[in-house]
C-alpha cells in the first residue's frame, strides 16, 4: 500500500521570479531561505509522486469552464506557460495517471464529484514552490486545480473534507509508493482589485496560529468570516486547507512566514508534523 510521506504548504507570488532584482536582500534572503528549508523537507519525505494542490490561474480554464475542482490524469503535464517562467527547468512534468485515477475513484465513492483533464498545462502556481525548492529533477506530479479564483468557492470545510479522502486515497493505492502533498497559495494578497498589494499580516498570522491550534471549528469559521473581507488572493488559503485535511488536521509547522510589499503577497512556508508514520 502506498504512504503519505509529507505534508507541505507553499505561497506561489509570481512576482518571486518576475520581479526578483526588484525585492530587498532581506526580503530575498528570507524567501530563499525559507524556500529552500521547504524543498530540503520534500526531498527528505523521499516520495514518489507528489499530488499538488494549486489554483489555476486562467491557463487551463476560463470563465466558460470553471471546474471547482479538477483532477490531471495525464501522463505527462506541460510546463509553465508564463513567458517570465521560461527560465523553469519544467518543460514537460511527468504525471502519474494510475494514481490519479485512484483518486477520482475514491472521491466518487465518497460523493464528491471532480471534473478530469487529461491534459493540463501546470502554471507557476503548481512550478514555483517545486523549482525554488530545488526538486530537479521532480518526482512525477498529480495535478489536483482548487478553483480559488472566481467565486463561488468551494467550501472551506468541503476543502477539508477533501484533503481527509485524501489520505484515505493514499492508503487505499495498491502500489508500495511513498505520496506527498503540496498545497499551494495564499497568504493574504489582492490581485485586480482597488486593494491590490495589501498585505494583512494579522490575519496571516491569526490563520497560521489556527492552522497551529488544530481546532477544526475553529479553524473554519475563521476563515468563513475572514476570507470575504480581505484580497481575493487569500482564496487561496483553501488549498492550505485540504493539506491540513489531509494530514489529519494536526501537526502544522510553520517554517517562515515573510511580508513581502515588492511581491504583493504574504508569503507562508509549511509543512505538517506526521509522526512516524512515514519513516
Ligand atoms: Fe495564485
Amino acid at each position: 500500500m502506498a504512504r503519505l510521506a509529507g505534508v507541505f504548504a507553499s505561497s506561489h507570488a509570481p512576482l518571486i521570479v518576475r520581479g526578483w532584482k526588484d525585492v530587498k536582500p532581506a526580503n530575498q534572503q528570507g524567501l530563499s531561505s525559507a524556500m529552500g528549508e521547504l524543498g530540503r523537507r520534500m526531498k527528505a519525505a523521499r516520495p514518489d509522486v507528489i499530488i499538488e494542490i494549486a489554483p489555476d490561474h486562467w491557463v487551463n480554464f476560463f470563465i466558460n469552464n470553471l471546474p471547482s475542482i479538477c483532477v490531471g490524469m495525464g501522463e505527462e503535464h506541460e510546463g509553465p506557460a508564463e513567458p517570465w517562467m521560461k527560465e523553469c527547468p519544467y518543460k514537460k512534468i511527468a504525471g502519474h495517471p494510475r494514481l490519479a485515477q485512484h483518486v477520482v475513484e475514491t472521491a466518487l465513492e465518497h460523493d464528491f464529484e471532480p471534473s478530469m483533464s487529461h491534459h493540463l498545462t501546470l502554471d507557476h502556481g503548481f512550478a514555483i514552490p517545486l523549482w525554488k525548492g530545488g526538486l530537479d529533477p521532480l518526482p512525477p506530479i498529480v495535478p489536483i486545480i482548487f478553483n480559488d479564483l472566481e467565486p463561488p468557492f468551494p467550501s472551506v470545510r468541503r476543502c477539508l473534507a477533501w484533503g481527509t479522502m485524501l489520505a484515505e486515497a493514499i492508503a487505499t493505492y495498491p502500489e508500495d509508493i511513498r505520496v506527498a502533498i503540496l498545497a499551494t497559495g495564499g497568504l493574504s494578497h489582492s490581485i485586480g482589485e482597488p486593494t491590490m498589494g495589501e498585505i494583512d499580516e494579522p490575519f496571516d498570522r491569526e490563520c497560521i496560529r489556527h492552522f497551529e491550534a488544530g481546532d477544526e471549528r475553529k479553524l473554519v469559521d475563521f476563515l468563513n468570516e475572514r476570507l470575504p473581507t480581505i484580497g481575493n488572493g487569500a482564496a487561496e488559503i483553501r488549498n492550505w486547507v485540504a493539506a491540513h485535511g489531509a494530514a489529519g488536521k494536526s501537526g502544522f509547522e510553520l517554517i517562515g512566514y515573510c511580508n513581502v510589499p515588492e511581491v504583493y503577497v504574504g508569503c507562508g512556508f509549511a509543512s505538517w508534523n506526521l509522526g512516524a508514520a512515514t519513516r
